[in-house]
């Protein structure tokens, strides 16, 4: 064994201890998170309407099948104190069940053993009779119910009676829920004494998790309210991961001003079963590996998770819909094994999104299978270690929305079909991309207005959106693989446009008929919203469609990826000792002398083939969309 292999496996070793005493430590400290937290979530397969029912159900499948595999918790998404009644959506303010003190209580027709003042505490203690942990969604702030009503707040201190009017931020909606939920002021002793006697009633409820959302991200950054809640929930004295939502656009910067004070936080906006969704996870993931957030340190001793969202996969809903699970998944097989292959390597929370009532086999092997479940809780030095453009790969378009004055790279056009009368196609150039493939150019469908109103078609690919005329020159854009949701400008959000120069929001929602969702042509060449969002659609061409992410075993081993962003099958390759001295670089230590010959043996996760030794280089066809995974030890020969 060369001297340099001797001091390698030294700081190998050395690192596993320190790694095993930090987590040693952490449950000393009774600490939460200490590996990312696994579960389910009622949001991808209920939307926001699932009943006590479905959701004990859903829980008690979870028990059975996937609690061995380190899913402990059972989550109700968005909105369980909204009544599923005519006129209703995720967006309708007027609906939302409050107490005397303005706190939101389950919607009782839905969740009928929390009527009478119980609130969640008998599912919570049913969900623990299942040997689970009990989670929920909460907004951010305050609900518009509570502030027309000007509700009296709970624990005011003495000498002022405090109101909701007193502390609701009326220039602070949530961006994407303007007329139901307001910040509150989190300096006034009103402010906090509210947020308190939210998380006071959560524990007394017995909840374990705690998701709030429309703080996090660019368009929603409330760092106050993440502070004060953050401290409502150490005062409860009663353990509870806490975790932030959404990630709109989010920066290793912002997870560096959260991540002490949360378990987990979102690092994109929503992830749904759609490719470009998987895609856009990949440059986040290496920027927040690379930033040395994965495991940092979080709430009360605890660890801190960048959060790459749920896996929507198997049986689904749509986007906000006021509908159930219908549907199966849009991924393809190779797509679904690339995202939890990504998932792991990032070590994200995994959280299952699908109905449990109707998980298949496969699904099932997927999200359980051991390698996977072992790198997500326990690898270390996880990184993307190369990107490469592939030379059998054209460029992969992204659909974006920009500032209309941003959007002077991409310029779309009309052309007509080879026959008259039938679709004709939207067409984009993005003509100053440099790539190996020149200047991209593809098209969407664009049904005219003379035809039938609604002509959805598939599409896989390219970028998996759809068009159709409202009236001549007014298009609806849609993602036919995510069922029926539509591009989305958000022309809500207040004043961001003008300031801010990379705008974006959540790309897609559910299908209505609002002005936001709907897209012109104009004679400069613009797909230009037609509401006053002032934003455009806009194609980023990103280049690199092979990515290789490495992270280390506590047995030693080396764990690599290969990843396929491309359009076609594609050879990805790594010298090994490029991989060595990647993780080297990753867990801090300084390489001396050649790797040149090592050699390696290991398994393809994937297909559970042996790999045989070999040395030199790894090396595999790819399939598109698709990955790689081994589990290798490696050695001097
Ligand atoms: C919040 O309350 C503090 C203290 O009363 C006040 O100074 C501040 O202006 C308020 N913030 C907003 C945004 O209203
Ligand atoms: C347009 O493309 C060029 C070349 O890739 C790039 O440098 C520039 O930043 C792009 N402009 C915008 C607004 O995206
Ligand atoms: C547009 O849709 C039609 C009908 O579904 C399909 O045959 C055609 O290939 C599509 N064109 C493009 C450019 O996707």
């Amino acid at each position: 064994m060369a001297s340099s292999q001797i001091k390698r496996n030294t700081q190998l070793l050395l690192c596993i201890f320190l790694y095993r005493l930090m987590i040693s430590w952490g449950l000393d400290q009774g600490s939460l998170a200490i590996t990312p937290p696994r579960g389910w979530n009622s949001y991808d397969s209920f939307s926001w309407i699932i009943t006590e029912d479905e959701f004990l159900a859903n829980a008690q499948i979870m028990a059975n099948k996937l609690k061995s595999s380190g899913y402990e918790y059972a989550v109700v998404d968005f909105l369980w104190y909204r009544r599923n009644a005519p006129g209703a959506s995720f967006t309708s303010p007027g609906f939302d069940v409050i107490d005397e003190w303005g706190r939101p209580v389950p919607d009782p027709a839905r969740w009928p053993s929390t009527a009478g003042g119980k609130g969640f505490a008998p599912i919570a203690a049913k969900v623990h009779a299942m040997g689970l942990k009990f989670g929920i969604h909460v907004m951010r702030g305050i609900s518009t119910a509570a502030v027309s009503k000007n509700m009296p707040i709970l624990g005011s201190p003495v000498g002022r009676r405090w109101t909701a009017q007193d502390i609701a931020l009326t220039s602070r909606p949530c961006s994407w829920m303007p007329q139901c939920f307001l910040s509150v002021n989190t300096s006034t002793e009103g402010g906090k004494a509210f947020i308190n006697s939210l998380y006071q009633q959560y524990a007394s409820w017995g909840v374990d998790f705690v998701k709030l959302d429309c703080v996090f991200g660019e368009d929603d950054m409330s760092l106050d309210e993440i502070t004060t809640v953050s401290k409502a929930i150490v005062n409860t004295g009663r353990p509870m991961v806490y975790s932030l939502s959404p990630g709109v656009r989010a920066t290793p910067s912002m997870g560096k001003l959260v991540n002490n004070l949360a378990h987990m936080y979102r690092v994109t906006s929503d992830d749904w079963d759609i490719w470009n969704d998987v895609q856009s996870h990949f440059d986040v993931a290496r920027d927040f590996a690379a930033a040395g957030l994965i495991g940092a340190l979080g709430l009360q001793g605890g660890h801190s998770w960048p959060d790459l969202d749920m896996l929507p996969l198997g049986w689904l809903t749509d986007p906000g819909a006021n509908q159930g699970p219908h549907r199966s998944t849009g991924l393809t097989p190779d797509e679904q094994k690339t995202q939890i292959t990504l998932w792991a390597m990032a070590k994200s929370p995994l959280i299952y999104g699908g109905d449990l009532r109707h998980i298949d086999q496969a699904t099932l092997s997927l999200i359980t299978n051991s390698v996977i479940l072992d790198i997500n809780s326990n690898s270390f030095g996880n990184a993307e270690i190369a990107a490469a453009s592939s030379t059998d790969n054209e460029a992969l378009p992204v659909l974006n929305l920009v500032a209309c004055e941003q959007a002077t790279n991409t310029s779309w056009a009309i052309r007509n079909a080879e026959s008259p009368g039938a679709n004709d196609y939207l067409c984009w150039r993005v003509p100053e991309v440099i790539n190996r493939a020149g200047e991209l150019a593809h098209c969407l469908n664009w049904t005219v207005s003379s035809r039938a109103p609604i002509s959805l078609y598939k599409k896989r690919g390219a970028t998996e959106v759809g068009a159709h005329i409202l009236q001549r020159g007014i298009a609806h854009l849609w993602s036919a693989d995510a069922g029926n949701i539509c591009l989305d400008s958000f022309h809500d959000r207040q004043g961001a446009v003008a300031n801010s120069e990379r705008i974006t929001s959540k790309l897609f929602s559910s299908c209505s008929k609002q002005r936001s969702q709907t897209w012109q042509l104009t004679s400069k060449g613009e797909l230009k919203s037609t509401s006053n969002s002032g934003l455009c659609a806009a194609i980023d061409a990103q280049i690199n469609t092979a990515r290789i992410w490495a992270a280390r075993g506590t047995q030693g081993q080396y764990y690599v990826a290969f990843f396929n962003l491309g359009l076609k099958a594609s050879t990805v390759s790594i010298p090994l000792d490029k991989l060595i001295r990647s993780q080297n670089l990753a867990y801090g230590s300084e390489l001396s002398g050649s790797t040149a010959a090592t050699s390696c043996t290991g398994i393809d996760v994937w297909s559970n083939q042996g790999t045989g030794i070999f040395s030199g280089i790894l090396s595999a066809t790819v399939p598109s969309h698709g990955c790689k995974l081994y589990s290798l030890t490696c050695g001097s020969n």
